[in-house]
């Protein structure tokens, strides 16, 4: 018989009763929410042409963005049955913590506009589900409050450009109780979103007459996010790029300061190494060797990435270099992100060697349309298709994955 029992979260399957157990009732408005890209739809009609668009965008051509997932489409699972799987767990541990699912929420710049309190809505809903949160070093939420509601926390951060700033906002990011740092490497220079442009996004955001007539068509968020965020917080401000302040999210005239990372070399990155003594994670790699070479250099893991397309356009998807990445830094912890937005798509990168995965665009639209409810049901939605998954693939664990015997690429859909 085929079930759709969906499972919690929190209490991964780890035994038959468990995995019976019946799924919690998400909110009403979150009824018709079956699976992460459901949010996308929801997110478009609730948030302003240009957030959605910073959102939904990638760069130039989005060839990137739809490659990240045209290469989990090419592979397809070969199912084993009659297996015993009532004792199956999503549970996975990855740099010595464990988490009741082998999915984490990426780091999403600005989430506090795109939702009230984004960040901390992020990070409370990741921490009471067992699953790690990225947070963002482009955020709009002092990074010492995120760090209160969620302890375990990672950090994102691009490096500022010179080695003070560089030393004092790591200083800053360690003061606050971080154990986890990841640090963003893709970005020597801002990517070419034209599409953002064309949506009308801009950092800061430019006072225009078009944007207040987005504001005034999606009343939704202009009171329940933006309204509410000055009333209650004052105007947002980045707040973590570096170990002071920046700029406004909305200013006529003032500039962000995005000073020259051209120069910043692997030289730069020994220098964190040696300053940081938590866990560091190099995060936007997409070369065996560039992971070979930070693993030599300190590394505790890398996260391979072309950051959701949003930086090379035509730059490779981390799913296809995934097996050289993996082959080339053995016992290694290699994660991936980009495209993920099934339980299916989980399970491919872990059968492939990814110790970890990230899902960005799906939980900035969550966090969105529904706060922390929506976070939650976004979370508890893949890890719900993962554990099913794991069923009909014959699994009880996810140790247990093996390209050689659960994957085959389908030649018919090779380019
Ligand atoms: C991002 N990403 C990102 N990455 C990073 O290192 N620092 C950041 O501040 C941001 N900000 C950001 C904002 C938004 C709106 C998006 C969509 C993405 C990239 C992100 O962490 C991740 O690499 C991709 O989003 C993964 O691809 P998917 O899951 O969105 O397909």
């Amino acid at each position: 018989m085929d079930s759709n029992t969906a499972h919690p979260v929190a209490d991964a399957p780890k035994t038959h009763s468990a995995a019976r157990a019946r799924a919690p009732q998400p909110p009403r408005a979150l009824r018709k929410v079956l699976c992460l890209d459901d949010f996308e739809r929801a997110a478009a009609a609730h948030l302003p042409r240009p957030l959605f668009g910073y959102i939904a965008g990638a760069a130039e051509t989005n060839l990137s963005l739809r490659g990240n997932r045209e290469a989990f489409d090419r592979y397809r699972f070969v199912p084993r049955v009659l297996v015993d799987i009532s004792r199956r767990s999503t549970q996975r541990s990855v740099l010595g913590q464990a988490y009741s699912a082998p999915f984490g929420i990426a780091p999403l710049g600005l989430s506090a506009l795109t939702a009230y309190r984004g960040d901390i809505v992020l990070a409370l809903a990741a921490a009471q589900a067992g699953v790690p949160m990225i947070m963002s070093g482009s955020s709009l939420i002092r990074l010492e409050e995120v760090a209160a509601v969620n302890p375990q926390a990672w950090f994102q951060a691009y490096l500022p450009g010179d080695e003070p700033a560089i030393t004092a906002l790591i200083e800053r990011v360690a003061r606050a109780g971080f154990s986890t740092l990841v640090l963003t490497v893709d970005t020597p220079v801002a990517a070419n979103r034209e599409n953002n442009v064309r949506a009308g996004f801009s950092t800061p955001l430019r006072p225009t007459l078009r944007l207040a007539w987005d504001g005034a068509t999606h009343l939704r968020w202009s009171l329940g996010t933006f309204a509410r965020t000055i009333l209650r917080h004052g105007m947002p401000h980045f707040e973590n790029n570096y170990a002071t302040r920046g700029a406004p999210i909305l200013s006529p005239n003032i500039e962000r300061d995005f000073s020259d990372r051209g120069h910043l070399n692997w030289r730069h990155f020994a220098l964190i190494r040696k300053q940081w003594r938590g866990r560091l994670v190099v995060k936007g790699i997409l070369s065996a060797d560039d992971a070979r070479a930070a693993r030599e250099q300190g590394a505790d893991a890398v996260i391979v990435s072309n950051h959701g397309g949003r930086q090379l356009d035509g730059a490779v998807s981390p799913l296809q270099v995934l097996a050289d990445v993996v082959a080339a830094c053995p016992g290694f912890p290699v994660m991936l992100d980009g495209g993920v937005r099934r339980g299916s798509d989980v399970l491919k990168a872990l059968a492939l060697g990814a110790r970890f995965v990230f899902v960005g665009r799906p939980f900035a639209y969550a966090a969105a349309v529904a706060g922390h409810a929506g976070v939650s049901h976004a979370i508890h939605l893949l890890a719900s298709e993962i554990s099913r998954d794991m069923a009909m693939l014959g699994v009880n664990g996810l140790d247990e994955l093996d390209p050689a015997k659960h994957l085959m690429r389908d030649r018919s859909l090779l380019i």
